[in-house]
């Protein structure tokens, strides 16, 4: 009797780390794969305002999902043009519009864009104890990169709010620091 009480203690113990396990497995957001790295011909990658040029040869990791999103998802801010000519390339995936400098517009990644299911939503940006809305208009992709379509840049991070200069502005970080703050998101109902 002694015995079996052992051995069933230790089977419980066992279905209970495999739960927790296969439960961890499936809140983790795991690489999807990676990407060797291209060399920009000559003229491309628009290295306007630090933006990243893909190393020949390096390899970039991709991702297809991203962190769960929560009332206050952590995230990591970057900076980006949404204008005619500037570093974010064509137009904006949720309008097939460009977007000016001075309106709050955002990029997420790929998981948080979840197949344009945030399109044209609002999200509230906090960070440096301020707040600034801002409208999803575009797709970081982080399942691709380091190719034409995508101006020799690497792949996004799976946790990137990618903003527009507005959005920067009015969080009132000092200009010498824009391009990658951490910052919380959420989404607006
Ligand atoms: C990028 O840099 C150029 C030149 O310094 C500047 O004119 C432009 O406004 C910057 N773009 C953004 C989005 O900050
Ligand atoms: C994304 O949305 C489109 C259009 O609604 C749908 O056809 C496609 O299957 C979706 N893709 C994924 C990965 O959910
Ligand atoms: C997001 O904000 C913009 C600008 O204030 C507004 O025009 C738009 O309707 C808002 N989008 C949603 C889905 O509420």
């Amino acid at each position: 009797m002694k015995m079996f009480s052992y051995k069933a203690s230790f089977l419980l113990l066992v279905i209970l780390v495999l739960t927790s396990f296969v439960y961890s497995e499936a809140q983790q957001c795991r690489p999807s794969g990676r990407i060797k790295g291209k060399k920009a011909p000559q003229g491309q990658c628009n290295k306007e305002n630090d933006s990243d040029c893909c190393k020949n040869g390096k390899m970039y990791t991709t991702y297809e999902c991203s962190p769960s999103v929560s009332s206050h998802t952590k995230a990591y801010l970057t900076l980006n043009s949404f204008q005619k000519g500037g570093d974010g390339g064509g137009p904006s995936e949720c309008d097939n519009k460009y977007h000016s400098d001075d309106t709050p517009v955002v990029a997420l990644s790929t998981g948080w864009f979840n197949n344009k299911s945030r399109c044209l939503n609002n999200i509230t940006i906090t960070a440096n104890g301020r707040s600034v809305v801002a409208m999803v208009v575009d797709e970081c992709d982080s399942t691709m990169g380091c190719d034409e379509d995508h101006d020799y840049q690497p792949p996004c991070q799976n946790n990137i709010v990618d903003a527009s200069k507005a959005v920067w502005k009015a969080l009132n970080v000092p200009h010498e620091q824009w391009g990658g703050l951490d910052i919380t998101w959420s989404q607006n109902a």
